[in-house]
């Protein structure tokens, strides 16, 4: 019996690359074109689950705000907010911290992985999932948008409200992952074809910025890593560079892999990386511009954080208190 709501996060943890776009950002304006309940929340408390640069954080939250804008996000569509602003999320990560176990944390891959190197571990970087946990059951979403590098994340989450549930009566709904299209779940970085593209990834080169020159666009398409075969053909599974571009140009042009390949017949893949640069650079130029008209109005920007957090506050309040009267707090 509960309403169909989405909810979905993002990490003000640096410039918007083309995975983040195509993984997310253009699957909620599909979300927010067919009228759907969309809670949209700018992470920020989980980009400091990591050492950071506190005046770095705070440009790149004003600098994803204009960019989902400039994305075509309307505010008056979508919640839109700062996930800080809402100090009911850490209220209930508390909450369901208590019900977690540290068994439980310290398997998931996304901590071992991002643990593995660090001599120091932070707490919060133990707890994150369970933050995100409670940024969906805050809105008792029922439906969460991932890409495949979270889906252990909202397990998690599914066991948390199960548990919560049980024990203290029903509260949550179960929240079931919306599944994005596969060829557009998992852009490859162009350095590594065989791991995402990704903000934290030192090498710049890797990804491909909304926010970055024509220039570097072409550049780093031109410098990606294929492999030996000089034709241009689609098969992710062994060729997992080249189908990268293709699919990357395919969203960007709305052709058909193999009508991109059968265009590039007569190209070997260097010759071939322009084209798709082009096509590329052409496709994300609209969109910079709008980014940057946004981001000359910090003023509007502060507004839509206030507004959405506000509108935020209110449905996270009426959840806090729910859980708090089922805990005998
Ligand atoms: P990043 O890994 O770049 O820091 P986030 O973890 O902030 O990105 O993820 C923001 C959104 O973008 C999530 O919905 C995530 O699944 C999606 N996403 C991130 N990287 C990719 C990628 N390489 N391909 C497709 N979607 C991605
Ligand atoms: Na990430």
């Amino acid at each position: 019996p509960y309403p169909p709501r989405v909810f979905s996060g993002i990490q003000p943890t640096g410039s918007i690359h083309l995975g983040n776009y195509l993984g997310a950002i253009s699957q909620w304006i599909k979300l927010q074109d067919q009228n759907e309940d969309l809670i949209l929340s700018i992470v920020d408390l989980h980009s400091i689950t990591l050492p950071h640069d506190p005046k770095k954080l705070s440009r790149n939250i004003l600098e994803l705000t204009a960019t989902l804008l400039g994305c075509g996000l309307d505010p008056s569509k979508v919640i839109l907010f700062q996930q800080s602003m809402v100090s009911a999320h850490t209220e209930l990560c508390w909450c369901l911290g208590c019900i977690s176990t540290m068994a439980r944390l310290a398997h998931l891959p996304q901590y071992k992985e991002k643990s593995a190197n660090l001599k120091n571990i932070p707490l919060g970087l133990f707890v994150y999932p369970v933050l995100q946990a409670a940024d969906i059951l805050l809105y008792k979403a029922t439906h969460v948008p991932v890409g495949e590098d979270q889906l252990q994340h909202i397990q998690l989450c599914q066991e948390l409200a199960k548990i919560f549930n049980n024990r203290f009566g029903q509260t949550f709904p179960m929240p079931h992952t919306l599944k994005i299209s596969n060829e557009y779940s998992r852009i490859k970085s162009l350095r590594d074809p065989l791991k995402k593209m990704s903000k934290s990834d030192p090498d710049e080169k890797s990804r491909i910025c909304l926010t970055d020159t024509p220039d570097t666009i072409v550049r780093n398409i031109k410098k990606a890593v294929t492999d030996f075969t000089s034709e241009v053909t689609f098969d992710p599974e062994n060729r997992p560079g080249v189908s990268n571009l293709i699919s990357i140009h395919s969203f960007a042009t709305g052709k058909t892999v193999e009508q991109i390949c059968k265009e590039a017949e007569h190209l070997d893949t260097g010759r071939y990386k322009f084209v798709a640069a082009d096509a590329i650079v052409a496709y994300i130029k609209p969109i910079q511009e709008s980014i940057a008209q946004y981001l000359d109005d910090k003023g509007y920007l502060l507004s839509v954080l206030a507004e959405g957090g506000e509108k935020a506050s209110e449905i996270a309040e009426v959840t806090l208190k729910e859980v708090h009267n089922k805990l005998g707090l």
